[in-house]
């Protein structure tokens, strides 16, 4: 199992907003949460990569406990994050922005094969590696985002509600890459959207999450055909 959360539980201040999920990713699986605004998504997401504290319950990645270890520590295990709504430095140059996604990193040799696998996966990167960030479209920005997280070659990525404010055909370009690398380049990914029917049409398996509570989880075709999911979630 790569990552394993057992009755996690967050909260601000006296109000906790996740009551206890547990849920697990194998390596090499593409898994969602999904679930309305407010369900608490971005919290467990947080919870993982380290940004913001457990309350109660556990996190253990690669069979070892981190719910202690600080954000940057879980970075140096291959833990990296697409945060919602990511930023990008406007007046950094692409280059410059994604270079920043390896910061920490102890090996820097082989930089320029990161950098180069990266400018593969998003090409239009590549022709405006020189021009500041804020000159870039949101759908670019958001490809940038993606691909300051991907040049350290994380084992698990965090993708938040990456499909937010994208039009429908960047929203499929940027599954396309997501389904790619899960399929061809083996990460294991974690997705947490409010775009039901995007994630889980390129997930393995999924689980729903209401008001800080998991109601359903299991395959993600099968909770495509869910009644209660269709009502709910796919607008159907
Ligand atoms: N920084 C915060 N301070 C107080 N309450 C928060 C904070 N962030 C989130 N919440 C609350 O926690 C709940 C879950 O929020 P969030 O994890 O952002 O949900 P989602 O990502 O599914 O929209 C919501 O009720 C939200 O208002
Ligand atoms: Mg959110």
């Amino acid at each position: 199992m790569l990552l394993e959360a057992k009755d996690l539980r967050i909260s601000y201040r006296d109000v906790e907003a996740v009551h206890g999920v547990s849920f697990h990713i194998e390596e090499g699986e593409l898994i969602s949460i999904i679930g309305a605004n407010g369900a608490g998504k971005t919290s467990i997401l947080n919870a993982v990569m380290g940004i913001i504290p457990a309350k109660g319950g556990t996190i253990s990645y690669q069979d070892h406990d981190i719910t202690a270890l600080p954000a940057h520590h879980r970075a140096r295990l291959g833990i990296r994050i697409v945060p919602e709504r990511a930023r990008v430095f406007p007046l950094l140059t692409v280059l410059e922005n994604i270079m920043t996604g390896l910061y920490g990193l102890k090996n820097k040799t082989d930089v320029p094969s990161r950098l180069s696998w990266t400018y593969d996966l998003f090409p239009v990167l590549k022709e405006r590696s020189k021009q500041l960030a804020q000159t870039l479209s949101g759908g670019e920005q958001q490809q940038l985002a993606i691909a300051r997280a991907l040049v350290s070659q994380p084992k698990l990525l965090l993708v938040d509600e990456v499909s937010m404010g994208l039009m429908p055909i960047l929203v499929d370009k940027v599954f396309d890459v997501l389904r790619y690398l899960n399929k061809e380049e083996n990460l294991t990914i974690l997705l947490v959207e409010q775009n039901a029917l995007a994630s889980l049409s390129i997930s393995h398996r999924a689980y729903v999450l209401e008001t800080g509570v998991i109601s359903l989880h299991g395959d993600a075709q099968t909770l495509k055909e869910d009644p209660a999911v269709k009502k709910s979630y796919l607008g159907a």
